[in-house]
């Protein structure tokens, strides 16, 4: 059995089988062909933050996948009280199918998964965001920005960039990270990261230059400057910030025919400006929908895999 915690727990062409595997569903979808691949299984969606997109594409990912979707706030279980990640994952694990789990630390998502008989999606941690670049990377494809691109990152060192390395160190292309000095990224996970590439001939970079990075680029990519949990640094954050948002002369730097990629939520006049925003909604909100089929890709994979 195999959990999806981060892309670095997959090889490269585990990666593009879950990718194919949501297009195959993506265009029976389209169809209105809603085949069971996971006929009466159920999904424990737990959330330990907010959610829109990762709520909503999971429950309805599950429902279409003939499966059924429990949203499990941690406002309401008794986690939220205090009883143990280990103790919630060995009960939930004994009555539903799969769990997605969005939390705090990558370690607490370990602990479950380490006391969990079913698979464990990540539906973010402070560490990583890997559902979301899975749905990031059918968009580049799907906008013919898969090959040999070069992507730019601008903006906070997160959980976003986080993945953006993995996906960069597993696919083998080239990615440049501007981030302002103190805000860069886990120089663990950069090790890792670095790592990978090594092998896959992946070229990663890291800089305080957002225009350096974004120079010739087939995609800009940023994220908000303010994650979840970090509402009391705001302030200081969006001085510090200063000269990252992602604006309409920044945009001119990169390539002519470069797309624009957000997780969203987006704080416009921040990380991005409403210009290019507006300019790049098409891409944004196909990037979005993606969400809904990446996932069921994973699902149906690691369902696929629940028993080697
Ligand atoms: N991008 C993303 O994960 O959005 P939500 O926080 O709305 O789920
Ligand atoms: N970095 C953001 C991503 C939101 C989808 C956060 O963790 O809040």
């Amino acid at each position: 059995m195999r959990h999806f915690l981060t892309l670095a727990d997959f090889s490269k062409d585990e990666l593009l089988e879950m990718i194919a595997l949501a297009q195959k569903i993506k265009a029976q979808t389209k169809q209105k062909k809603f085949v069971p691949y996971m006929e009466h299984q159920t999904l424990g969606m737990i959330f330990e933050k907010s959610s829109t997109r990762t709520r909503v594409s999971f429950e309805t990912g599950i429902y279409q996948l003939g499966g059924i979707g429990l949203f499990l706030s941690s406002n309401d279980i008794q986690l939220g009280r205090g009883e143990p990640m280990k103790d919630t994952a060995r009960v939930i694990g004994r009555m539903v199918d799969m769990v997605m789990i969005r939390t705090f630390e990558q370690s607490k998502l370990e602990e479950f998964a380490s006391y969990s008989k079913v698979p464990v999606i990540n539906g973010l941690t402070d560490s990583y965001h890997p559902v979301q670049l899975m749905a990031d990377y059918l968009t580049m494809i799907e906008f013919g920005k898969e090959k040999n691109p070069i992507v730019a990152y601008v903006g906070d060192g997160n959980n976003m960039t986080h993945s953006w390395l993995m996906l960069a160190a597993k696919m083998g292309f080239e990615l440049r990270v501007a981030t302002p000095k103190g805000y860069e990224c886990d120089p663990q996970i950069v090790a890792v990261a670095l790592e990978m590439a090594a092998l896959s001939g992946a070229k990663i970079t890291f800089g305080d230059d957002p225009k350096a990075a974004v120079k010739d680029a087939d995609v800009v990519t940023t994220d908000t400057w303010v994650s979840m949990g970090q509402e009391n640094e705001k302030e200081r954050r969006i001085k510090d910030f200063a000269g990252f948002m992602v604006d309409a002369p920044m945009m001119l730097l990169a390539k002519s025919d470069a797309i624009f990629l957000h997780c969203l939520p987006a704080y416009r006049g921040y990380e991005v400006s409403e210009e290019v925003f507006e300019a790049h909604a098409e891409v944004i909100f196909s990037e979005a929908e993606n969400r809904l089929h990446a996932q069921k890709g994973i699902m149906v994979w690691l369902d696929q895999h629940r028993n080697d």
